[in-house]
């Protein structure tokens, strides 16, 4: 059921990991989160990550951006291997190349929507390129909710700002976990509108975990996750073809 990858697709590598796994905890409690997981991530694609609860969707992505160690194997981001840097470094490198959507929005409530955009550049003194930024302002039609406070919008214009600070400092890649688990599906669709957006309009590169069907099909691929190995992938993805791909995954699961 795998299709070809998009034909003559710039073929740059965002992101890799290598023969990545993942162990928690030791002896009888070990978990294998991530069994030698390799998948590459290409400069603006949108990928998603999807696979049963526990399947190891949110350890990848950590792994993968930086967030958490690993066990064994290798991360790339760009050119840079994450096992050969330092706290300091990882630190740098997560703040300047990596775009952070989260599932609870994450916004400071005492400053406005646009103080809340600039605000990982403000923290590492970096000057934001205002043509950018206008951009991707309008881009997610918040132009009128600048001033506002977090409290003052709702869930899905919230979360529109924090797709916005993530694209603010136009970072190499953007990792979201779930990043519409929080919304009702109106406001899901126009966060992942903005995704799609984002990717196709301004060559971003996006990897999303999510367990919806219908998210996943905003995304150029699908890869999916079972006991910490990635079982297939999926180009072009529809919601029918993902449901009906979890299906008799589920299925396959139930009778093993
Ligand atoms: N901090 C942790 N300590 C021990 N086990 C963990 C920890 N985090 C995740 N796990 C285990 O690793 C596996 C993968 O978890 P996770 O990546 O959160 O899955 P998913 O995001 O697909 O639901 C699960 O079996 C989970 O229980
Ligand atoms: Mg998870």
């Amino acid at each position: 059921m795998t299709t070809a990858p998009i034909a003559d697709r710039a073929t740059t590598v965002a992101a890799r990991a290598t023969d990545l796994s993942k162990i928690y905890g030791q002896g009888e409690t070990q978990v294998v989160a991530l069994d030698r997981v390799s998948v590459d991530f290409r400069q603006a694609e949108f990928t998603a990550i999807m696979g049963p609860s526990g399947s190891g969707k949110s350890t990848l992505m950590h792994c993968v951006a930086g967030l958490d160690t690993f066990s064994s194997g290798s991360v790339r981001i760009g050119d840079t291997e994450l096992g050969t840097l330092k706290d300091k470094q990882l630190t740098k490198l997560r703040r300047d190349k990596i775009g952070f959507i989260f599932q609870a929005f994450n916004l400071l409530p005492t400053l406005t929507a646009m103080e809340n955009i600039t605000l990982p550049m403000d923290i590492a003194g970096r000057k934001p390129d205002q043509q950018w930024v206008d951009s991707v302002i309008r881009m997610i039609g918040l132009s009128d909710r600048l001033k506002h406070r977090p409290a003052q919008l709702s869930g899905g214009q919230q979360q529109r700002v924090a797709v916005a600070r993530a694209l603010a400092s136009r970072p190499e890649i953007i990792f979201g976990d779930e990043p519409t688990g929080n919304l009702d599906s109106r406001s899901g669709a126009e966060v992942l509108g903005f995704l799609r957006n984002s990717v196709r309009e301004l060559g971003q590169t996006v990897v999303m975990v999510t367990h919806d069907p219908v998210a996943a099909a905003y995304a150029d691929r699908v890869v999916f996750l079972a006991d910490g190995r990635i079982v297939d992938e999926m180009y072009r993805p529809t919601a029918d073809n993902v449901l009906d791909f979890m299906k008799q995954f589920d299925a396959k699961g139930r009778t093993s």
